[in-house]
């Protein structure tokens, strides 16, 4: 130690002594600003009941959004078999286009004057997207509940997409029809062509029966 070093010694109060306006204040607490479920009407030319309806099936679709993403990197970390590097790198590919998809469904909610759900209790009590067991499974299995998941989230997507249209909230339409539905059906053509039987080496020589 240098004999010059004189905070070795100091107490802390002398150390402290004035730096308390640079000093964070940490540990606050307070009420919310907005209960979850309300609207906070933006001047976006839209009526507040149609943007809480538009902020209500969002936060279902961001949800099972969630879900769906989390369980791409799930499979990400636990497929197996001779598969295994390039439906470990597709999965984290559509992995992160759902991230994409979650933040633009999350950041449409709040532009509407909605609160976005965001926490994972809040998620898992939302969500009508099957639940996964915490286990290893089977690649045909693991492509059977992504795409179980992706036709759910299909289903409810082109559902909100026409009470959107209906109700003239072009941006919410714009975003279910052109982002989350295309996404989505995109991805569940690479899924689902890994569940085509089809010969890796010998082709069939008999066509099938018909019976
Ligand atoms: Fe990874």
């Amino acid at each position: 130690m240098s004999p010059k070093n004189k905070t070795h010694n100091a107490s802390r109060r002398e150390i402290e002594t004035g730096a308390d306006r640079a000093k964070p204040i940490v540990f606050q607490h307070g009420h919310e600003i907005q209960p979850y479920g309300k609207i906070a009407r933006m001047p976006i030319a839209l009526d507040e009941k149609v943007c809480a309806a538009s902020a209500d099936n969002l936060n279902q679709l961001l949800a099972d959004t969630m879900s769906l993403r989390d369980m791409y990197k799930k499979h990400h970390w636990q497929v197996a078999g001779h598969t295994f590097y390039q439906l470990h790198l597709l999965f984290d590919k559509h992995f992160g286009e759902q991230v994409e998809l979650v933040d633009a469904i999350a950041e449409r909610i709040q532009i509407l004057g909605g609160i976005s759900i965001a926490m994972a209790p809040d998620v898992a009590e939302t969500t009508i997207i099957p639940r996964p067991p915490r286990g290893r499974e089977q690649v045909p299995v693991q492509i059977s509940r992504l795409l179980e998941a992706h036709e759910i989230i299909l289903k409810e997507a082109r559902a909100m997409a026409k009470q959107a249209d209906e109700a003239g909230d072009d941006g919410t339409n714009d975003l279910l029809v052109s982002d989350v539905i295309r996404t989505n059906e995109l991805q569940v053509w690479f899924l689902a062509e890994h569940l085509v039987d089809v010969p890796v080496v010998r082709a069939d020589q008999k066509a099938p029966s018909g019976d």
